[in-house]
């Protein structure tokens, strides 16, 4: 198999020839400047090709060199010029052999960066604009077709060296650093070999003062540690686990419970709480939860209120925990009125997301996850969703390992610039509104999680195409996607109506008014309330209908 290539898109000015070079220098890869590259193979510069041959001259020498480039078979980092990924097949060939990142930053960013660069065409502006108002028209035009080319990276806020580690992680070759607010935690995700390494990375992550410690403070020798854990998993994984403490010279208290949704009670977390109590609990003493996103939920919230918050360390067991509810921070427990009604905010001081964990996993918990990591893919990760496109189940490892990183990574970009879902991380909720509403119908007994998502995908994709948002053609697409692997993309047999006030009573509210995300495209969220009432109702309504060819499967 050829490698998988590293390749860096974006406006000008974002960075890409500088955090390319590091991060093949970090990596050990040789770097590619495309331009550089035309430059030598035509022995002139950039200009005089512009000048002898016109911009379509320039652009089919660049399509040659990104498919001489990208044939190489050893990994390579590799700058490309601005517009080379907004020419669709450049953009596809690059999906297709490796890793597509979109560097972003703000127009005024830009403007400051590249004020003075005059040797940039693209530039001249007349006098009735200013350098970032032209910038951000420019960026205007471009938006989709940078979206739709690959996983887009900001570089606001971030050292040229901080953006190639990020890179560095979202391909797994580095912990990804989340910082929310003030507290910092790594979440590591391992093809193997995780709950191996618990122990000593406990360690480290008490000595960098993460999560909510927020100053170091060194694990004496037989620090005690408090582990909960959901049985099941721990029937298979728990002694590895509580051996890498025990060589890490920690000493594990146990306590072990019930996963799933019934997990997220209060009395579960009353006993979660008496435990903690019980041992000893101080504001420095490790908390683990080792479970799916139930047991995570409900250990996160006890730790969140011990001793007003001790620190937690997720260690997710299914793959729904591992793409989505470990990173974060968000914790909760249910009621009687709702889902996770009762909750708050305590990001983790360390997170391990060891994939061979998942391969105790029961094959349906596997699909509830892959609604998660389809939604993910929608949201910013296009070369993702193609290769998901193109499988079946189950999933290889390679694939799973780039799902996982994916979904982490662009969790992990959403969450550092809005750790509060005050508003960019709002678009995580895509497919939610019709999800929760489906979940609640069935009194959150019928459907897992992520299988509620993929039905709620379809309806927000839906929604989008009825509405003139979402282009033509990519809900049936997303719908093939999702029954392909084996998720459920319809509600049959729910009543319209039901879930018409369970939309309304959605927690996600504001001002009384339902907020949905729709889909300008792959990578292109977009958060509205303006949704018409008789399109909803004919988008429910196409749900709860049984796909075609149901009645014959049954008959
Ligand atoms: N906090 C967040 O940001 C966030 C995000 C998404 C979802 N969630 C929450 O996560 C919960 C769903 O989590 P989930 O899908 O992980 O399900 P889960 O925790 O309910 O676990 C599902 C089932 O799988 C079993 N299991 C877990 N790991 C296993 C393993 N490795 N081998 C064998 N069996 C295993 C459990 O015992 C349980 O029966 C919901 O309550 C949801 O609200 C939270």
């Amino acid at each position: 198999m050829s490698a998988e290539h590293i390749i860096l898109t974006g406006f000008m000015g974002t960075g890409k020839s500088t955090v390319g070079a590091l991060l093949a220098a970090r990596m050990g890869c040789p770097f590619v400047d495309l331009d550089g590259w035309i430059e030598t193979a035509a022995g002139k510069s950039v200009r005089a090709i512009f000048a002898a041959s016109g911009e379509s001259g320039f652009r089919a020498l660049e399509a040659q060199a990104l498919q001489a480039v990208l044939a190489a078979s050893t990994r390579r980092v590799v700058a490309t010029g601005g517009g080379t990924c907004l020419d669709a097949g450049n953009a596809e060939l690059a999906r297709k052999r490796g890793w597509v990142f979109c560097l972003t930053a703000a127009p005024d960013q830009l403007a400051e960066r590249l004020a003075g660069a005059g040797d940039r065409p693209l530039l001249d502006h007349g006098p009735q604009l200013t350098l970032v108002d032209h910038i951000a028209s420019l960026l205007r035009e471009r938006h989709s077709a940078y979206a739709a080319s690959g996983i887009a990276v900001s570089t606001g806020g971030r050292t040229p060296q901080e953006v190639a580690a990020a890179i560095a992680a979202f391909v797994g070759q580095a912990p990804f650093r989340l910082r929310q607010g003030t507290r910092a935690y790594s979440v590591y995700v391992d093809a193997a070999g995780g709950l191996e390494q618990l122990g000593p990375r406990l360690r480290q992550a008490w000595e960098q003062g993460d999560g909510s410690l927020q100053e170091s403070h060194p694990l004496p020798p037989s620090a005690r540690v408090l582990l909960v854990a959901d049985r099941r998993p721990w029937k298979h994984h728990g002694e590895v686990l509580q051996s890498s403490l025990q060589q890490a010279g920690l000493r594990p208290d146990l306590l072990l419970l019930t996963g799933g949704e019934r997990a997220k009670t209060r009395p579960a977390l009353a006993r979660v709480q008496d435990f903690l109590l019980a041992n000893g609990v101080e504001r420095s003493t490790p908390v683990i939860a080792f479970g799916g996103g139930a047991i995570g939920d409900l250990v996160g919230f006890a730790a969140a209120t011990a001793l007003r918050g001790v620190p937690v360390v997720q260690v997710p067991t299914t793959l729904l925990a591992q793409v989505d509810a470990s990173v974060g921070g968000k914790v909760a427990i249910n009621h009687r009125r709702g889902k996770n009604l009762l909750g708050t905010f305590h990001p983790p001081a360390l997170v391990v997301a060891d994939q061979s964990v998942l391969r105790s996993l029961p094959p349906r918990e596997m699909r509830s996850g892959l609604g998660e990591v389809v939604k993910m893919a929608l949201l910013g990760a296009p070369g993702l969703l193609a290769r998901l496109e193109n499988s079946r189940l189950p999933l290889g490892n390679d694939l799973l390992r780039r799902a996982i990183l994916s979904a982490i990574g662009l969790k992990a970009e959403v969450v550092r610039i809005d750790p509060e879902e005050r508003d960019l991380r709002r678009i995580l909720n895509l497919g939610h509104t019709v999800a929760h509403a489906i979940e609640r119908a069935a009194s959150y007994a019928r459907w897992a999680h992520g299988e509620a998502v993929a039905t709620g995908l379809v309806a927000a994709l839906r929604i989008g195409v009825r509405m003139g948002i979402t282009p033509r053609g990519l809900d049936a697409r997303v719908e093939a996607c999702l029954a392909a692997l084996g998720l459920p993309v319809a509600a049959p047999g729910a009543d319209p109506g039901e879930l018409e006030a369970g939309i309304l009573h959605d927690k996600k509210k504001r001002d009384g008014r339902v907020s949905w995300v729709l889909l300008r495209g792959v990578g292109d969220p977009l958060v509205t309330a303006d949704i018409r009432t008789e399109i909803l109702r004919e988008v429910l309504s196409s749900l709860v209908v049984p796909p075609c060819g149901a009645k014959e499967e049954r008959a």
